[in-house]
């Protein structure tokens, strides 16, 4: 399998990962579920296990599906190499065991994934690591809160529930400058509309199991890091034992295929949705970073090249009641954890139960919307059906 790295986006999603110049393959390549590889000498053996990487060894380590998912995402972000993990969980916490150890300091933005939080909070306590939850808005100020013990900046931006976009170039600088390595949750903007590794992130990180599988129907996560990174990420990945099944990987190239289409319908039909939105009478204000309204929108501009179908709105203050009915009676948009399906998807938020720094100070309820593929019309029906059933405090 080869990957042309200099190919455009879109030729590149098609092709990256499949098997080119043999005679008959199948358009997909075929899916190897194996724990084991057998070898006829031990010469191949040994041969095999010091490259476990880079062919196959053993199931925990690779199978050429794996490998084939690795291959396609790293040449999708531009880094070095990428490592498929069995959720974006996973992910985020073997990076942080990669760079974090006993008596270290850890700053995590305070708009993080809520679960990323619990990890900090209970994990990385137990072993001894420190950690700072910054306000979102900190860019070069963060320096104010480095200490000799702080080994890693985490961002996520933009952040959960809220979308506070992060200033990263400003982070990166002031971490570098320390020599403090840095990682940021990517999942929002897909490799597609950010690139962290060429603004300069140590680590990127993926929730596939959102856009890049792209339909609801497996967990996946991929790390990609630069050539400095790579060897601490994958042994902490190896260490947790947190592999990635190849089914699992299968059906994240499958998702690649088409996340280019997919996305642009996402994104123009939540903007849409958004704008209109904002011109209802029941909604507060619509958090979309890629509106001119949404603080932070310029850095939104600076950093991405797009938006995708995942975003949030602040009702004005309603009797509770109606706001649940407002969210039972839809018929398209249905409640649901995860995001990122070919669905559209509705979920309360409730940012002022976790947040440290960057307290949520909205009065009305606050959902979050995921617009997916359904007839845009539809959609809108539906939500202009739901807000006449909110009823004034
Ligand atoms: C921004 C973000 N990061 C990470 C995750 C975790 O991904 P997973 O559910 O695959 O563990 C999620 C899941 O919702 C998410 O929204």
């Amino acid at each position: 399998m080869t990957t042309d790295n200099s190919a455009g986006t879109g030729t590149l999603l098609v092709s990256a990962g499949r098997v080119h110049g043999v005679n008959g393959a199948s358009v997909n390549p075929p899916v190897h579920r194996a724990s084991t590889f057998v070898f006829d000498t031990l010469d191949a053996f040994e041969t095999a296990s010091n490259m476990p990487f880079d062919g196959p060894f053993y199931g925990r380590v690779g199978t050429p599906t794996t490998f084939a998912f690795e291959l396609a995402f790293a040449a999708l972000e531009g880094g070095h190499r990428s490592i498929a993990t069995s959720s974006g969980v996973a992910a985020i916490s073997a990076v942080m065991l990669a760079f974090l150890d006993k008596g270290d300091h850890v700053l995590v933005v305070d708009t993080v994934y809520d679960p990323v939080r619990r990890f900090c909070n209970r994990m990385l306590t137990r072993l001894g690591i420190e950690t700072t939850f910054y306000h979102p808005d900190m860019g070069a100020d963060i320096e104010t809160l480095i200490r000799p013990e702080t080994k890693l900046i985490y961002m996520e931006s933009p952040g959960s529930g809220t979308f506070d976009v992060q200033d990263v170039k400003a982070i990166i600088a002031v971490a570098k400058a320390r020599g403090i390595r840095t990682a940021i949750d990517a999942t929002w903007a897909t490799p597609l509309l950010m690139k962290p590794l060429e603004l300069g992130i140590d680590v990127s990180i993926h929730a596939a199991t959102k856009y890049i599988v792209g339909h609801s129907d497996a967990m996946l996560g991929v790390v990609t890091t630069n050539a400095e990174t790579y060897d601490a990420v994958r042994r902490s990945t190896q260490d947790l034992g947190a592999c990635a099944g190849s089914e699992e990987c299968n059906l994240g190239l499958r998702g690649l295929r088409t996340l280019e289409v997919r996305l642009r319908h996402h994104e123009a039909s939540a903007l849409k949705l958004a704008l209109w939105l904002e011109d209802q009478p029941q909604v507060a204000r619509v958090l979309h970073p890629g509106l001119e309204s949404f603080p932070n929108h310029a850095l939104w501009k600076r950093d991405f090249t797009g938006s995708c179908g995942l975003f949030s709105v602040e009702l004005v203050e309603s009797d509770p009641a109606s706001v649940r009915g407002l969210v039972d009676g839809l018929h398209h948009f249905k409640i649901g954890f995860s995001w990122g399906g070919y669905e559209s998807l509705i979920l309360p938020m409730h940012p002022e139960k976790s947040r440290q720094v960057a307290k949520w100070t909205g009065k009305g309820a606050l959902l979050r919307l995921h617009v997916g593929l359904e007839t845009l019309s539809d959609l809108q029906a539906d939500l202009a059906e739901g807000l006449d059933r909110l009823r004034p405090l």
